[in-house]
């Protein structure tokens, strides 16, 4: 069937809160997606990989056209309240529990073919030969660290590619893509860049998606948190070496 039948007169809201470009209509049981070709096959795919292995939407149904070189999943919907919704910031102690059980979650599934820093590299490149980085939006941590052209961050990070790279890694762990209900992790989303790399990948944006939303960057309001909990939640020790690989590398995505 397709995909506009599957909705046809269904009501649907937009959310608005994704940085990649695509539309996304929530009907109360479904949600659809339109982007471009080239992402939304690839989470297409790894959704359909995940069925069984990681509570992930189901889709329901793909459709790509040729032009403009768009496309739209139907799938699922997730219900549970986003990682960075206002009850769990209030409730920091039941959102690391959950951050914990995501990790667990995460660390379980087995290792992909698709090599997800080989694949981060390539669009780097394309970005980078395109002039679409905007060094105006790195960090300063990354300027700190002596990075201010897009062209030599790609060759470091071509040159200093992690030796490790062996297990499942979601690519985009921010609080928006992990949704929580009754205190357990209900699912992830916006698998796109999902494939092998290391859970350093996915411990980095984490906490970077953590400090962001607790300095108050997106809310306005800035709530204190000890970043010691969402270590102890996951039962690691940092490893700023491993983790700014990935942060650099995403400077350029
Ligand atoms: N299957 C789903 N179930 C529940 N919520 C979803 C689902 N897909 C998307 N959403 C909601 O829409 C938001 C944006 O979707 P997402 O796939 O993350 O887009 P983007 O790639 O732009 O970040 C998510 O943060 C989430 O709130
Ligand atoms: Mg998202």
């Amino acid at each position: 069937m397709s995909i506009k039948s599957l909705v046809e007169g269904i009501p649907y809201t937009r959310e608005s809160i994704g940085k990649s470009g695509a539309e996304v209509r929530m009907y109360p049981d479904m949600v659809l997606k339109i982007g471009r070709t080239d992402a939304l096959r690839e989470e297409s795919a790894m959704l359909t990989w995940l069925e069984g292995k990681l509570p992930v939407p189901r889709v329901l149904a793909f459709e790509s056209e040729a032009e403009p070189r768009m496309s739209a999943i139907l799938m699922t919907r997730i219900h549970g309240d986003m990682a960075c919704s206002e009850a769990l910031m209030e409730n920091p102690t039941t959102l690391m529990d959950a951050l914990g059980e995501a990790f667990d979650l995460l660390r379980h599934v087995e290792c992909p073919k698709q090599d997800a820093v080989k694949r981060d590299l390539e669009r780097a490149e394309q970005r980078v030969l395109a002039g679409e980085v905007d060094v105006s939006e790195w960090s300063t941590r990354t300027v700190s660290m002596g990075f201010t052209d897009p062209e030599r961050l790609l060759s470091w990070l071509e040159m200093n590619r992690p030796a490790t790279g062996h297990s499942f890694s979601h690519g985009d762990l921010c609080l928006p893509n992990i949704l929580v209900g009754h205190g357990h992790v209900a699912g992830f989303i916006d698998l796109g860049s999902a494939g092998a790399a290391d859970l350093w990948r996915d411990l980095a944006l984490c906490e970077r998606s953590i400090e962001d939303n607790f300095s108050g960057k997106y809310s306005g309001k800035p709530r204190p948190l000890d970043p010691g909990l969402f270590w102890d939640a996951v039962s690691m020790q940092p490893d700023r070496e491993q983790m700014d690989y990935y942060l650099l590398l995403d400077e350029l995505l």
